[in-house]
């Protein structure tokens, strides 16, 4: 295929029974070698948010620190991660959440965000939107506002869209 012609999912490979049998796991490390692919996601994943009032990018561990790293660049804003339990170093807030293989706790500094400031979520993946949930609710406890949640790849099978919809968040993937 010409290179010109690759859209985003292109660059993405799909592997089979990782971490555990029965998942197929989207890898998205081809994707961000790729000089155009890794560009091309950046441009996407931001393009509904130019010219918005953001003040913070949130990634999620640990994907979405790659990405949302290179986002709040291209905006203009902070970064600020949320970070699997025990990583991050200073004084903490949690959230227990599920994922589509197992259990898992979120953590976000307890100063990371500001009451009023407007965030935007980032993250390689949606499945069962457990992760994004967590997110919010660490955003929100916080009292910040998330104004948009943005993802790479959606597998709306899995429900992920219709939890965060129903949440009252704005969802944009870039493929299934
Ligand atoms: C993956 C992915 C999302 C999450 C989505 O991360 O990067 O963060 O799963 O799943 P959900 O919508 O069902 O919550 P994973 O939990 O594999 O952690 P990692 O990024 O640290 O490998
Ligand atoms: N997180 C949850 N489900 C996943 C999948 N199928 N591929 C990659 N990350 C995931």
């Amino acid at each position: 295929m010409k290179d010109m012609a690759r859209t985003v999912r292109d660059y993405i490979r799909t592997i089979p029974d990782f971490p555990e049998p029965g998942i197929m796991f989207r890898d998205v490390t081809t994707l961000f070698s790729d000089p155009r692919g890794f560009r091309i996601a950046i441009d996407q994943l931001l393009h509904p948010y130019a010219g918005m009032e953001i003040d913070k990018v949130v990634g999620l561990e640990a994907r979405g620190f790659i990405l949302g790293g290179a986002v709040a660049h291209q905006l203009s804003t902070g970064f600020v991660p949320i970070r699997k339990k025990g990583k991050l170093p200073g004084q903490t807030i949690e959230q227990p959440y599920q994922l589509e293989y197992g259990e898992a706790v979120m953590e976000l500094h307890d100063d990371a965000l500001e009451p009023g400031e407007t965030v935007l979520l980032v993250d390689d993946l949606l499945a069962t939107g457990g992760t994004a949930e967590a997110g919010i609710k660490l955003i929100e406890r916080l009292g910040a506002q998330c104004i948009g949640c943005a993802f790479v790849i959606d597998l709306p099978d899995l429900g992920g869209r219709a939890k965060l919809e129903a949440l009252g968040q704005q969802v944009h993937a870039l493929c299934a």
